[in-house]
């Protein structure tokens, strides 16, 4: 059994023709029971739910959302609560105003929509900073002494989020299999921006997207041990070439 833990935007969405090509062939093989599908996404449910139904996306076995903060077991529906046990371990962590308290007389920093500011998760753009390479710098001097409770994601030279120590994709990706398949060892992960980084942390195998952004790529050059793929396609066609690499989309059903 593969488990295949993918972020959805830049890695899965971006082309397609492409996406549909791999959005059979892991409908497939789900439905031989030879894989379990679960995105790890910044987005929230109810934007999962409706890329499952206009953009293409095959159906997942669960949904990490908002950055690592929620997680939702399918069948998935707009309303489907967040998985309880993972929300109140976050929840003894993480307080929002003292989140918000590192972002204090940042110049040009803009807050995200309220929607993507969450009880776990604070986030904002940076883009309009002077500099905001080193206006993430300075948030992450901040929130350095607190890295108990704390962490910092940044991605695309635009986004910020302050999130609870404890969480982030990669730690949510384990703590479902914890409850899923807890024997599970054949997890490869895909990604394309730096909040996609502690999954490639978590897990050895990973595969990164042609289109992938610098920080992510220097993540991955830091972790020697880790079976890395660099894929030579963008978005799905990368993923898919990865997963033909690994050997998860090598068997006999193959639909091409
Ligand atoms: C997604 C989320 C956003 C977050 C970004 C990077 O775009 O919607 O809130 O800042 O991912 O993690």
């Amino acid at each position: 059994m593969w488990i295949v833990a993918s972020d959805v935007d830049g890695t899965l969405t971006g082309d397609r023709a492409a996406l549909d090509r791999l959005a059979a062939r892991l409908t497939e093989l789900r439905a031989s029971g030879r894989l379990r599908l679960i995105y790890s996404t910044g987005r929230r449910l109810e934007q999962v739910v409706s890329g499952i139904a206009d953009e293409g996306l095959p159906e997942p076995d669960a949904v990490i959302c908002q950055v690592g903060t929620e997680i939702y077991v399918s069948p998935l529906s707009q309303d489907l609560p967040t998985l309880e046990a993972w929300r109140e371990l976050l929840l003894r962590e993480y307080h929002r105003e003292e989140a918000e308290a590192f972002l204090e007389a940042i110049p040009g920093l803009r807050m995200q929509p309220e929607m993507f500011n969450t009880e776990l998760k604070t986030s904002c753009f940076l883009d309009e900073c002077p500099n905001p390479e080193a206006a993430a710098q300075e948030i992450r001097r901040r929130v350095a002494p607190f890295a108990n409770r704390y962490q910092v994601t940044w991605s695309s030279g635009r986004d910020l989020d302050i999130l609870p120590a404890s969480s982030g994709k990669g730690k949510a990706i384990r703590f479902l299999l914890e409850i899923l398949d807890p024997g599970h060892e054949n997890v490869v992960v895909a990604g394309d921006t730096g909040n996609d980084a502690t999954m490639f942390q978590e897990f050895p195998r990973g595969i990164i997207v042609a289109n992938a952004q610098p920080e992510l790529v220097e993540v991955a050059e830091e972790l020697n041990h880790h079976q890395i793929y660099r894929a030579t396609h963008s978005f799905a066609g990368g993923v898919e070439e990865g997963l033909e690499h690994f050997g998860v989309l090598n068997t006999d059903s193959r639909l091409r």
